[in-house]
């Protein structure tokens, strides 16, 4: 019988492409998500690539929040683990409501634990997201909510570990997952106007937005513009399949580890790929620094190379042609036009 991995908010753009490796790597999944930010049709559409797997893929449309519907859900199947991506993201988002991003990310996350917990499954993947760290020392700091809240998430996960060691954590951070699975049939959709940079983009050479606003170009890099560490979504996903089957090692307790190429990539650098990629022209409009943003992110990723055997494979050029790819295949994303804002 294969391995029953429970993919919380696994409707979403990482969560998507994780439950596909999944179910190709022999895995059955189990999506929980509240849609509230992504779309039904792409675990469809990601049961249709899946195959003669994708008989082994069932989905719940479960708040994290609404603990007797989880509780129900633990009652009828036993995981062998959890990889938990469900939450908001959105740094400049966060800022601005900070309160929804604490309801959502801790209170969903302490839910999801005490169901885990009650019903003895301590095998838990969380994608923690990124923070500013040196290599793989302790987080140094997060400077919005939303940072705050993965900052969080890894300090209640390191407690849960010290107070009963019979648990299983894996925390993996990441940096800015970009690109889409090379069919073009699942991408990133993100609600209303992209917070994030490539979604943002992709709008913009399908027609739906007129520019793209430039988030300062004051900062201490090669071009003035954000550097972050750019990672193609589908090594992402290879990443937390390599984490589900670290998972087996006995000697795993509460481990952290990065997944990102090592590499920083500013946004005019990562504007004139996609516009290398797509063809496509993308006009800026230059703006002050947005609150919470950092100047300059990117990964150490040597322990993940060396304890999950795991390396990124794409570079920026592959990100953006698959990104392209299934923007102009889904221009409206997920949804038909007429529901476009
Ligand atoms: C990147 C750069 C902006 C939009 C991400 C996400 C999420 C998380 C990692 C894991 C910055 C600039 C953006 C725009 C711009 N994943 N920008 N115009 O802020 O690094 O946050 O962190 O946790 O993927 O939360 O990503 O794409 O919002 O910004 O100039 O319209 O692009 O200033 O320099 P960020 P982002």
């Amino acid at each position: 019988m294969s391995s029953s991995i429970l993919v919380t908010g696994g409707a979403g753009y990482i969560g998507s492409h994780t439950v596909l490796q999944l179910l190709l790597g022999g895995y059955k999944a189990v999506v929980v998500d509240n849609l509230d930010n992504s779309s039904e049709i792409a675990v469809k559409r990601v049961q249709e690539l899946a195959g003669e797997h994708g008989s082994n893929l069932s989905f719940h449309k479960i708040d994290l929040r609404d603990k007797p519907a989880l509780e129900k859900l633990f009652a009828s199947e036993k995981f062998d683990a959890v990889i938990h991506f469900a939450g908001l993201k959105a740094v400049g988002e966060s800022v601005q409501k900070p309160l929804m991003y604490y309801d959502n990310n801790l209170i969903g996350t302490i839910v999801l634990l005490e169901v885990m917990a009650a019903h003895g499954c301590k095998n838990q993947l969380f994608m923690v997201g990124r923070r500013w760290y040196h290599a793989q020392r302790n987080p140094i700091s997060a400077t919005n909510p939303y940072g705050r809240t993965k900052l969080f998430i890894e300090e209640i996960c390191r407690d849960i570990y010290q107070s009963d060691s019979t648990w299983k954590i894996i925390l993996l951070r990441y940096f800015n997952p970009v690109g889409a699975h090379p069919s073009g049939y699942i991408g990133e959709d993100p609600r209303g106007i992209p917070n994030n940079l490539m979604p943002f983009v992709q709008q913009v050479a399908v027609g739906r937005r007129p520019a793209l606003t430039v988030f300062g170009t004051d900062y201490g890099t090669k071009d003035g513009t954000g550097v972050r560490d750019y990672i193609h979504v589908v090594d992402l996903a290879d990443g937390h399949i390599a984490a589900v089957n670290k998972l087996a090692d006995p000697s795993v307790g509460c481990e952290v580890y990065n997944l990102g190429t090592g590499k920083g990539t500013s946004v005019l650098e990562m504007v004139a790929a996609f516009e290398k990629a797509s063809g496509k022209k993308i006009p800026l409009v230059t703006a002050g620094r947005r609150p919470g943003d950092a100047e300059i992110v990117y990964a150490s990723t040597d322990k993940a190379e060396r304890e999950l055997n795991w390396k990124a494979k794409y570079g920026v050029d592959e990100m953006c042609r698959d990104q392209w790819n299934w923007a102009s295949k889904n221009p409206y994303g997920y949804e038909a036009p007429e529901s476009t804002n």
